[in-house]
């Protein structure tokens, strides 16, 4: 039984931790599942089992994985911790002894326990790739575990090939069915660089390519197109000086200026990567990329600056909401600058494509959003079409009790128009503390939802998820 939490904004409402493991077979369906919906559809966010040590943010939650498996028109249901070399250690002892977001702030006796950590906490994202089911947190390498029943495997490190961590966001080639990823200050706590790696779609990391960036910056996603890797270097700057005095240790730093690496994706490597200059604008999550005839595009929620981060002072600044913006780089230019234009006028964040279409010119997107003009709870989800950037969007509930996260499109079959498919989405009801999976229609949003799946307990406000097809 998970011990009384401290007051804190992170441990409470919808973001409450919960202190249980479920495994339901066959959850109570309202509507029809279709039934040419089959496979497995991912949650994963931060569950912090013990009350933690030091003020407690989000990003510092153990691990906790939800898995719906779908099929022919039923649909189970489990949940576990992903058991972490920090989860594994509080669980003998009884108690948090761990601070992941503060190395000094251990309890006696655990004060190497961050600095040598290999799992992190895995409570980010996943991914389904040649086999295997990954769990994700930007900071370390990612987590295997068993795709059926969340089973935890350990560190995974593609055969000692992986020498550095992986982003929560992964891109897989749909054509290719190649994978590729980076990592962030990928030689060492607070340097100034990223490395590239590229896993083949058997799973065999085929190479790794680090490139110096102009400062030290934490960066949580980047574009793959058909001939290029995009990775935005925003000033959200990492600092072991500022760390080492007590201060920020990532702060937004504007005066700092933005830039873009755009890296072949056939060669790529530091001395062939051009860098862009950009206005100092921040995305956390891009929709999707895509080059023509030398231009690059790429669409993403768009913040005027880094949310959830002080400045260097130490100031924060006020919220802040992200619009849907597209980017055009036209890399026949020598000089070649970023130029954005917001595409949406509602702010959204978490957005989707058809990942059959990922990689290439494509004209739907999906996206979370809270109804209403201004920042808040997420109870929308949206489908943009890129075409004429217009938007269909079903609410789930009012914004006061109903809370949803990102949704995942699963297309209806493998040849089906772009677009034309599912979306699923966890969407929690307040009053009742309880969480469903809804079904819906990707082609008709606001027809509701063709199928619900009802738990009896609430899933907490976590960040990513995943789909699985059956038999893959
Ligand atoms: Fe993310």
């Amino acid at each position: 039984m998970t011990e009384a939490m401290p007051e804190n904004r992170f441990l409470e409402g919808c973001f409450a931790p919960i202190d249980q493991e479920y495994t339901h077979e066959v959850l109570p369906i309202t509507g029809e599942v279709p039934r040419d919906l089959n496979g497995s559809f991912y949650r994963n966010g931060p569950n912090v089992k013990f009350a933690p040590r030091g003020d407690y943010h989000l990003f510092a939650g153990d691990g906790m994985t939800h898995a719906f498996h779908i099929e022919d028109g039923k649909v189970g249901y489990r949940n576990r911790w992903i058991e972490t070399a920090k989860f594994k250690l509080e669980n003998e002892v009884g108690r948090g002894v761990i601070n992941p977001m503060n190395p000094f702030d251990c309890e006696k006796g655990y004060e190497e326990f961050v600095f040598n950590d290999k799992d992190g906490l895995a409570n980010t994202a996943c991914v389904w790739h040649a086999g295997k089911m990954l769990i994700l947190e930007e900071g370390h390498q990612p987590f295997q575990v068993d795709p059926v029943t969340l089973e935890s495997i350990g560190t995974y490190d593609y055969n000692g090939k992986l020498t550095t961590a992986m982003t929560a966001h992964p891109k897989v080639d749909p054509r290719t069915g190649e994978l590729i990823f980076f990592a962030y200050m990928s030689t060492g706590p607070f340097e100034s660089d990223f490395t590239v790696h590229k896993v083949d779609r058997n799973g065999v990391l085929t190479s790794s390519e680090c490139i110096k960036t102009p400062y030290s910056a934490m960066i949580h996603d980047f574009v793959v197109t058909e001939n290029y890797i995009v990775v935005a270097v925003f000033p959200l700057t990492g600092s072991l000086d500022r760390a080492m005095v007590g201060e920020a240790p990532f702060a937004w730093e504007p005066e700092r200026g933005a830039s873009i690496a755009v890296i072949p994706r056939v060669g790529g490597n530091a001395a062939n990567t051009r860098w862009v200059e950009c206005d100092p604008f921040f995305v956390f999550h891009y929709m999707n990329g895509f080059d023509k005839d030398g231009v690059i595009t790429v669409d993403g929620c768009q913040f005027e600056y880094a949310p959830l981060f002080p400045n260097a002072k130490g100031e924060m600044m006020p919220d802040v909401a992200p619009y849907l913006s597209r980017w055009s780089i036209d890399m026949n230019q020598a000089n070649p600058r970023v130029v954005s234009n917001q595409i949406d006028p509602i702010p959204s964040e978490f957005p989707q494509c058809d990942p059959r279409f990922a990689m290439q010119e494509y004209k739907v997107g999906f996206l979370t959003a809270p109804d209403g003009d201004g920042d808040g709870m997420y109870n929308q989800l949206g489908r943009f079409n890129l075409a004429d950037n217009s938007s269909e969007r079903y609410t789930f509930g009012p914004r006061d009790t109903t809370f949803t996260s990102e949704a995942i499109f699963v297309p209806k079959s493998d040849d089906a128009p772009e677009g034309q498919g599912y979306v699923l989405s966890v969407v929690t009801d307040l009053p009742s503390d309880t969480s469903a999976l809804y079904i819906m229609d990707a082609e008709n949003l606001a027809g509701g939802p063709l199928a619900v799946a009802q738990l009896s307990n609430r899933i907490p406000v976590g960040f990513h998820g995943g789909w699985r097809p059956a038999g893959s």
